[in-house]
C-alpha cells in the first residue's frame, strides 16, 4: 500500500477537484443530529429514518421559504439502506422505510427545486453498521448517479486511517467518472483529529468539495463552542485553505433544536457565516418557532456567509469570555476592503458584555470609514471612520454580528453618489433611498439587542 500511494496520487493528481460545484458555502437540511439513527417507525411515526421525513422537510423548506435563500439540499444521513447488497453488489434502500426507492426520492426534489444528497462511508461498514463502500466505490458512486444525487457525504468509519489518502481521493475520482456533477464533502480529516501531522488541507480540497474535521456536533452551548474553540486554535491551518469549491465543514446548525437559546442560536449562526462554513441545519422544521426560523432566515448573515470571495473570518481578539472576528467581504478591490465582524460571548452564564471597540483595532483603517450595519439588531450606524469606537453590549452566550462596507467603495444603486459633510451623513440606501442622520454613537448598544 504505502508503495502504491505516491503512484496513485500522481495518477489522479495531475486535476484537482474542478468539478464546478461548491463556489459558495453548500446549504440545507440533514437529518444526523436532529433524527440520528432512529428507525423505529413504529414507535416514532414522524421521527425516523424514512421517505416521509426527507419529503416533510422538503415541503418545510419550499413552505416556509428556506429555499429562495440558499437552504436548498436536503441531505441523507445513515441509516438509509438495506443490511446487505442485492445480488449485483449495489446498494438497496431499505424497502419498508423508502418504499418507492431513491431514484423516485431525488425525483421529489428535483420537482420542487431542491437538491438531493446521500450518506455513505468509505469503510467496510458505516458507522451504524450498513455496508459500506470499500471496494465497491466505482458501483456505489454509479449507483448514486443513477439516482440523481447531488451531494454525497462519504464518512469515514470502519477503515484503516493509512488507506484514507487513497480512498477519499479515489471516490472522486470514481464520482468524476459518472459525468454527474456531485458535490463531494469527505470526512477524511475528521477521522485523522489525532494525526494533525497527516492532515494536509491542501491536498484535501483537491479531491473534496467540503469536510468535516471535528467532532460531531449536538445540541448543546458545550459542544458549540468546543467546536469554535478547536476553529480558533487552528485557524492558521484553516483560513489559507478555505475557499469556493473547498469548505472546512464544522458540522451542522443545531438552531432550533430544544437546549439551544435565542442567543445561542445567534452565535452559532454568526460564527458559521463570519467563516463561509456549510449551512446545513438539522432539527425539526416542522415545528421550529418563529424566532429561530427568524434567526436561520436573517439575509444580511446569510448574505456574509455567501459572500462570492469565500473568506473565512479570523479570530483576532481574544479575552476570557468575548471573542472577536473579523472577515473579509465584497465589496473589496485592492486595498479597499469591506469586512463583517462579530463579538462572541462564549459565557452563557455572566450577564451581558459591554465591550468598547475603535474599528482600528480591528484593522479596519481605511480613512474613507466604513458604512456599519449592525446585522442582529437591524440598525444602520452610518458612517463611521477608523478612529470611531462602538460600544457593543453582547448577551451572555450570544453574539453581536455587523457589516462594514467600505466608504470609497460604496456604490448605491441609485446614480447619485452619496454625500458627506463634517456632522451628517446622508446615505442612500440601495432600494429605499431614505436619508440617516449619524446617529449619537456614544449611547449606541447600550441596551441594543433588538434581534428582530
Ligand atoms: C428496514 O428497516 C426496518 C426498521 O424500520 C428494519 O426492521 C428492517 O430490518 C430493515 N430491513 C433491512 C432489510 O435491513
Ligand atoms: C471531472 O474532472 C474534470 C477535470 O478536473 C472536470 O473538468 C469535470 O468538470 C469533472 N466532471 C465532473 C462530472 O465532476
Ligand atoms: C455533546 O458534545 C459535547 C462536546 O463535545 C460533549 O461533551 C457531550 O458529551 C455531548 N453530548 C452528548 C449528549 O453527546
Ligand atoms: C481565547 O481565550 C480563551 C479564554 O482565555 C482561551 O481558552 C482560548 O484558548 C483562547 N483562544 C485562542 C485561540 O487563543
Amino acid at each position: 500500500m504505502r508503495l502504491l500511494l505516491p503512484l496513485l496520487l500522481l495518477a489522479i493528481g495531475v486535476y484537482g477537484l474542478d468539478n464546478g460545484l461548491g463556489r459558495t458555502p453548500p446549504m440545507g437540511w440533514m437529518s444526523w443530529t436532529a433524527f440520528y439513527c432512529e428507525i423505529d417507525c413504529q414507535k416514532h411515526p414522524t421521527g425516523c429514518i424514512n421517505e416521509q421525513l426527507y419529503k416533510d422537510m422538503a415541503d418545510e423548506l419550499v413552505a416556509g421559504g428556506y429555499d429562495k435563500l440558499g437552504y436548498k439540499s436536503v441531505h441523507i444521513d445513515d441509516c438509509w439502506s438495506e443490511m446487505v447488497r442485492d445480488a449485483n453488489g449495489i446498494l438497496v434502500a431499505n424497502k419498508t422505510r423508502f418504499p418507492s426507492g431513491m431514484k423516485a426520492l431525488a425525483k421529489y426534489m428535483h420537482d420542487r427545486g431542491l437538491k438531493f444528497g446521500i450518506y455513505e462511508d468509505y469503510g467496510t461498514k458505516t458507522c451504524g453498521g450498513y455496508p459500506g463502500s470499500y471496494q465497491h466505490e466505482r458501483t456505489d458512486a454509479q449507483t448514486f448517479a443513477a439516482w440523481d444525487v447531488d451531494y454525497l457525504k462519504l464518512d469515514g468509519c470502519n477503515i484503516d486511517q493509512a488507506l484514507m489518502p487513497i480512498g477519499y481521493p479515489l471516490f472522486e475520482k470514481e464520482l468524476n467518472d459518472t459525468g454527474r456533477p456531485i458535490m463531494y464533502s469527505c470526512s477524511w480529516p475528521a477521522y485523522l483529529i489525532d494525526h494533525p501531522e497527516l492532515v494536509d488541507y491542501n491536498l484535501i480540497g483537491k479531491y473534496c468539495n467540503t469536510w468535516r474535521n471535528f467532532d460531531d456536533i449536538n445540541s448543546s452551548w458545550k459542544s458549540i463552542v468546543s467546536i469554535i474553540s478547536y476553529y480558533d486554535k487552528m485557524q492558521d491551518k484553516h483560513i489559507p485553505t478555505h475557499g469556493p469549491g473547498k469548505w472546512h465543514d464544522p458540522d451542522m446548525l443545531v438552531i432550533g433544536n430544544k437546549g439551544i437559546t435565542v442567543d445561542m442560536s445567534i452565535s452559532q449562526m454568526t460564527v458559521w457565516c463570519i467563516w463561509s462554513a456549510p449551512l446545513i441545519m438539522s432539527n425539526d422544521l416542522r415545528i421550529i418557532g418563529d424566532e429561530f426560523k427568524a434567526i436561520l432566515q436573517n439575509q444580511e448573515a446569510i448574505r456574509i456567509n455567501q459572500d462570492p470571495l469565500g473568506i473565512m473570518g479570523r479570530l483576532v481578539l481574544n479575552s476570557t469570555d468575548i471573542g472577536t472576528y473579523v472577515k473579509q467581504i465584497s465589496p473589496s478591490k485592492g486595498d479597499k476592503k469591506s469586512y463583517a465582524f462579530a463579538l462572541l460571548n462564549r459565557n452563557e452564564k455572566r450577564g451581558y458584555q459591554n465591550v468598547e471597540i475603535q474599528l482600528s483595532t480591528l484593522g479596519l483603517t481605511d480613512p474613507s470609514g466604513y458604512f456599519v450595519h449592525d446585522i442582529w439588531a437591524h440598525v444602520d450606524l452610518g458612517l463611521l471612520r477608523p478612529g470611531d469606537s462602538i460600544s457593543v453590549n453582547t448577551a451572555p452566550a450570544g453574539s453581536s454580528f455587523f457589516r462594514a462596507d467600505v466608504a470609497s467603495l460604496h456604490r448605491p444603486m441609485g446614480r447619485r453618489p452619496y454625500k458627506l459633510d463634517n456632522s451628517n451623513v446622508v446615505y442612500e440606501f440601495e432600494k429605499s433611498q431614505a436619508q440617516y442622520e449619524r446617529p449619537d454613537l456614544s449611547d449606541y448598544l447600550k441596551t441594543n439587542r433588538v434581534p428582530f
